[in-house]
Parts: C-alpha cells; structure tokens; sequence
C-alpha cells in the first residue's frame, strides 16, 4: 500500500530535501557527557533577548486563552512609526520564513521561474520549489552575488528574485551603488525579494537601504526580522515591507492568527530597546574584530562579512573540523552543504564564546590533516 499514498502527493513536493534538524543542546551534552555546550551554528544573538521583550511576555502571560490580534496592530503602528510607511506596507508573519512562503503562494505557478544566487538563504529555493516553479541559480563570484549574471539569468517567465543582503552563508553584500544600478535595470514585471535578516549588523556606510526602492515604488519587498538582532528567534516573527498593493496581495493567502500573541508583544517591546541593539550591535563588531585577528595568527582565511557570522576557510575537510569541535561542546555549521567544503560558518558569541573557539581551533590544527 505505501505506493498508493506517494501517488497521493502532489509531485512538486519530491523536489524538495526534507530538512535535517540538528539535535538539541540538551542532548548533545547527554551524548558528549558535556556540561558547557555553546551553539555557535544558526545565527542567533548570543545576548539573548531584549529584556524588555522578556518583560513583555512575562506580562502577557495570563492571556494564552485569547487568540492574538490578527492584524498586529500595535506592532504595525510601531512599525510605521520606526519606518515612515503606510499600515498596509507592512506584512508580519510567523518568522520571515513564513513571509517567504506567503510570497511564493502568492506569485508562483507551476513552471516560473525564480532567480537567486548559489549559495544562498535555502528558504528561497524550498518555497519555489513547493509552488512547482523552476529554481535559475546563479554561481556567486568570489564569495558574492554576481549580479550580471543575475540579471542575464531573468527572462520571461521569471517572476521572482532573490537577493540576501548581506548574504548567508558568505556575509558579503551588495553595496549601494551597485544595487542602485541594478534595480534600476530590473524589468518592471518582476518581483525583487531583498532578504535584510542580518541588515542590523552591517557596519559599512555603502550598505544599501533596501526600503528606498519600496519608496520609489517598485515591486521590491524588504524582509527582516527580530530572529536575530533583537533575539527573538524561539517566538517566531518576521516583517516585510512593500507596496501597499503588494501587501495587500500577499496579505490574501496569510492565516488570521499568523503571527503569536507573545511574539507581538515582544516585538513591539523590543523596537524600544534601542540599548539591546546597540549592545547586540557592540558584541558583535568587537566579536568579528577579535575573531578575524586570531584567525589571521593562525592563518586561516576568511570571507570578510557584514552580518553576524563568519565563514572560515579551515583548510581541511569541515566535517572532521566540525566533529571535533562537538566534541569539545562549540557547535558550528558545516560550509559542505553551501558547497564550501573546507570551510565553517561560525556565528560570532559573546567574547568567552569566541576565546573558546579559537582555543579549540588552535587545537585542531595541531593535530594532522
Ligand atoms: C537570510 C535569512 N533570512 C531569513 C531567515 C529566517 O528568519 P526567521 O527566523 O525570521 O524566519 C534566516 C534565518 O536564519 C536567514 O538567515
């Protein structure tokens, strides 16, 4: 009979790898015999969460019975406020994953296409492929976007394109200048998705404002979101901004309760704790200073990033690196499945987070390839 429910399924849905989750902490310090396990693999804020947001849900607690107010709309307003825009420019969603999700619903059919680069965010290419449309993935060169080839890969059945800015796994990103350039040579007819989840962590002048494209009114649509800077990843919210009319098309396939009641107000509580974004800010420009200097004593290259993780060249094959840094408690990313084999992608931490790695590191390369 397991025939019969595979024909069940629609065939879209045998393109896609099913995800692989790492285990947790918890268990890896079971395993390991470990006491001190430190995640350094999925770009969380090692400061933890804004502690007015904690207050935040402390205080909502009492109301888990009552369903949470559909359209946001405290956070809308406060989102507003920060950004200028409309109410309706704004769509919130459970994580920025699931505003991915929503575009794809919204715009793709069976047999579109959509344009990213390779290596990028995986969630662009999952949710294309889950509406059944045709993935162009284009090569970066030298570790960036390339977008030339970005443009030439756009042809008519190209709906959407993908850019993550500044990009993961590789932390590079695209400047104004050339960003100007290149919207301004996008076709009208398609739909530039401009992925800013780690945007809040950029520290170069020439990083570009995605938003400005919204206000000159093209179909452009910013993604962020309070996973990462405002360390919120556990509640599961995310934002985007466009258009009006492009909200409201998006908005058409959204769930009514999408977006949590804990996660509302921990968002809204945390827009006001500048402190915590500017300590977050703090942390990890000093962490990446600390870490690309220790990892120049030792020799091993790095790609220079402007988001809150490293991708290091370890010379050897990253799984064996990563096996032995689980071993001692410090969990990274593999660079093997972004088709950098020797590298790893390191989140930067809290400054004895970093110490550690690199003690750890500095271990490793004693020993022989
Ligand atoms: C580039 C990028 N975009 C979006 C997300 C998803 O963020 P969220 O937690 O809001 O779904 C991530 C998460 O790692 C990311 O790396």
């Amino acid at each position: 009979m397991p025939n019969r429910s595979v024909n069940l399924a629609r065939p879209e849905i045998f393109n896609l790898k099913p995800y692989i989750p790492g285990k947790p902490i918890e268990e890896v310090k079971r395993e390991l015999g470990l006491t001190d396990v430190i995640k350094m693999a999925s770009n969380e804020n090692p400061l933890g969460a804004s502690p007015l947001a904690e207050k935040a849900v402390r205080e909502a607690i009492n109301l888990l019975h009552i369903y949470p107010d559909s359209n946001c709309y405290y956070l809308r307003q406060k989102l507003a406020e920060k950004y200028g825009v409309a109410e309706n420019m704004i769509l919130l969603g459970n994580g920025s994953d699931e505003i991915l999700r929503l575009i794809a619903e919204t715009f793709l059919r069976p047999g579109d296409e959509v344009v990213l680069a390779r290596p990028t965010f995986v969630e662009y290419e999952f949710t294309a492929l889950v509406m059944g449309a045709q993935c162009v993935a284009v090569p970066l060169k030298e570790d960036r976007h390339d977008l030339p080839a970005m443009l030439e890969a756009i042809n008519g059945a190209t709906r959407i394109v993908y850019l993550c800015n500044p990009n993961n796994p590789t932390g590079t990103y695209v400047n104004k200048s050339e960003l100007d350039r290149w919207v301004a040579s996008l076709p009208d007819d398609v739909i530039l998705v401009i992925d800013e989840a780690y945007g809040e962590y950029a520290t170069k002048e020439d990083y570009p404002d995605g938003l400005s494209y919204v206000r000159e009114g093209r179909n452009v649509i910013v993604l962020k979101t309070f996973s990462k800077i405002y360390g919120l990843a556990a509640l599961r919210i995310g934002y985007g901004l466009c258009r009006a009319e492009l909200a409201a098309l998006v908005q058409r396939v959204s769930e009514p309760f999408n977006v949590n009641l804990l996660a509302q107000v921990a968002a809204t509580a945390a827009l006001d704790d500048n402190e915590h974004v500017q300590r977050s800010r703090d942390n990890n420009a000093e962490g990446m200073q600390y870490l690309t200097r220790a990892l120049d004593e030792l020799g091993l290259p790095w790609i220079p990033s402007q988001a809150n993780f490293l991708l290091i060249d370890t010379g050897r094959d990253c799984r064996s690196v990563f096996e032995k840094l689980l071993s001692k408690g410090v969990i990274v990313r593999t660079g093997d499945v972004y088709g950098y084999p020797r590298h790893i992608r390191v989140t930067v931490g809290r400054p004895q987070d970093n110490a550690r790695l690199v003690r750890e590191l500095i271990g490793i390369l004693k020993e022989p390839v």
